[in-house]
């Protein structure tokens, strides 16, 4: 990729609208809830069934996920660990944006790596970023093999394919850690809620109280 020459000609542009603006507009606390996890862990069945909950409950979101992520803004880029990184870099950034717009942004990546995810972190303000480790094993994944890919990277028809021949790094302290070996989905899905309605992100409702 070419490297841009210089940015010393590029002058940052305030604009009249910020953040602030828009949070109050649409009476939301924007924040990253981030997926992490193997393959096959569930990332994206949890994170949809979130964002369907929250979009019943009349949130705005928008949800990241990566392998639809794939086939557009980032469909140049492989498994290499290089390609990873920069996987990774492209969606702290959007999602970056996407909490500047407001809203409650939900990314669905295996991430693997630890210093990419601190990375995303850093991007936005500290209780911006919430991370979800969805901690099934990988004996589980490759059982489960919804996209038959364990098989293909077994058989050494994929190389570079996560918790085979490329490193998975758990977090250390997430701030939500699911353990899908012992929930149903919609407990997993209880339990990031429950944690957006405690720390101030939404609003509970009756019908979470009467639980
Ligand atoms: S990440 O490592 O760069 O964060 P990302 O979440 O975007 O990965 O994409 C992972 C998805 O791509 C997997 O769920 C799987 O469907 C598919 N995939 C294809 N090749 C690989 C591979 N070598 N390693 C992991 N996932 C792969």
């Amino acid at each position: 990729m070419q490297k841009h020459e210089s940015n010393e000609n590029i002058i940052w542009h305030q604009q009249n609208i910020d953040k602030n603006d828009r949070t109050m507009l649409l009476s939301q606390k924007p924040c990253i809830l981030w997926f992490t996890g193997l393959s096959g862990s569930g990332k994206s069945t949890i994170a949809n069934a979130v964002e369907k909950q929250l979009f019943n409950r009349g949130i705005k979101t928008y949800l990241l996920d990566g392998d639809n992520v794939r086939h557009g803004l980032n469909k140049d880029l492989g498994f290499s660990e290089s390609d990873r990184v920069e996987n990774i870099r492209r969606i702290g950034e959007v999602s970056k944006l996407f909490v500047d717009a407001g809203l409650i942004t939900l990314t669905a990546f295996i991430s693997p790596f630890r210093s990419d995810r601190q990375i995303a972190r850093s991007l936005v303000g500290y209780d911006e970023f919430i991370e979800v480790f969805i901690d099934t094993p990988l004996d589980v994944c490759e059982k489960r093999d919804p996209k038959g890919l364990y098989k293909k990277a077994r058989d050494g028809a994929i190389k570079n394919f996560t918790g085979i021949d490329s490193p998975y790094e758990a977090p250390q302290e997430p701030q939500i850690h699911i353990n899908t070996n012992k929930l149903s989905i919609s407990e997993c899905v209880d339990k990031v809620i429950n944690y957006l309605i405690k720390y101030g992100y939404i609003q509970g409702n009756e019908n979470d109280y009467a639980i």
